[in-house]
């Protein structure tokens, strides 16, 4: 029997640690969300961002913009948006409508205010070891586990995915844990015989309930990104919940796990900034 790791429960302790520094330090961020589009998934994303800004005294100034808008458009509010004082950060919503360059707008967000922590330049720091934004769902599966309990340094550490948001930023910060980390993916050759090796086994491949226990070594942690509907209207991840749960030693569920850590971290971002002001209280990452 593993524990659950319960991410709606930290999830609201760091947004509740977010709302006491906001209202102690008597700081005014504001965070600009820009959505282009009608695509439904992004707009239920997007007001839950706006529903978390409220909730810690964070200010959110809304960009709803049609489908119809141009590249160019985007990009001149980005820039109008880098250079407005008065936001700290600014997040666009992905996926952009398929006439817009999404490499180009994420390029074009100041990395100072990149609290989606997509900007190559801090991709780069975090892959440097420097004080920078790093992508919310990883940054929010480290404080999973941390606040779980679960000891990092010295583990071996298996992630399946190499996403730029979520695969390769998981595996730079495991390693700047000292974790020893393997990075899989789809063509690497047996896939649970590496993954039976894991202490950690992070789970971000995109595919309905295809971890069982096969790929499990007896007493993992798992830790499971992949948030799926299924025929019967329930979610599920890329982890077989019911096969993995009685091998494991402590697995996230789905929904309830790290889905909600990714808004938590994201105003963790825009409430303490990138990690290099030394005047902020309390640097979780
Ligand atoms: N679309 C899905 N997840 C995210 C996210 O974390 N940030 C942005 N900007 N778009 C997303």
């Amino acid at each position: 029997m593993a524990d659950i790791i319960d991410g709606k429960m930290i999830s609201n302790q760091i947004k509740e640690e977010c709302r006491e520094t906001v209202e102690k330090e008597k700081l005014e961020r504001a965070l600009a969300v820009v959505l282009v589009g009608d695509d439904p998934a992004s707009a239920v994303y997007v007001g839950n961002k706006k529903k978390a800004c409220d909730f810690c005294g964070v200010k959110s100034v809304s960009h709803e913009l049609p489908a119809s808008t141009t590249e160019e458009e985007l990009l001149e509010l980005v820039d109008k948006l880098n250079r407005d004082d008065s936001i700290n950060g600014i997040l666009v919503q992905l996926p952009l409508p398929s006439h817009i360059d999404e490499d180009k707008v994420i390029r074009a967000i100041s990395p100072d205010k990149d609290v989606d922590g997509f900007h190559p330049e801090n991709v780069g720091r975090l892959s440097i070891g420097q004080p920078g934004y790093v992508s919310c769902t990883p940054a929010g599966i480290i404080q999973l586990l941390k606040r779980s309990g679960v000891e990092i340094a010295g583990k071996s550490c298996v992630v399946i995915g190499r996403s730029n948001i979520v695969g390769k930023p998981m595996a730079l910060l495991m390693l700047r844990e000292n974790a020893t980390v393997t990075i899989c993916h789809s063509k690497t050759r047996d896939l649970p015989a590496v993954c039976k090796q894991a202490d950690i086994l992070i789970v971000a491949i995109g595919r309905p309930k295809m971890i069982d226990a096969s790929y499990v070594k007896e007493g993992a942690v798992v830790i499971d990104v992949g948030i799926h509907r299924q025929e019967n209207g329930k979610l599920c991840g890329d982890v077989d919940f019911d096969s993995v749960e009685p091998v494991a030693s402590k697995i996230t569920p789905v929904p309830g796990g790290v889905g909600p850590m990714t808004i938590a971290m994201l105003m963790h971002n825009v409430v303490y900034g990138n990690g290099a002001d030394a005047d902020m209280p309390w640097i979780a990452i």
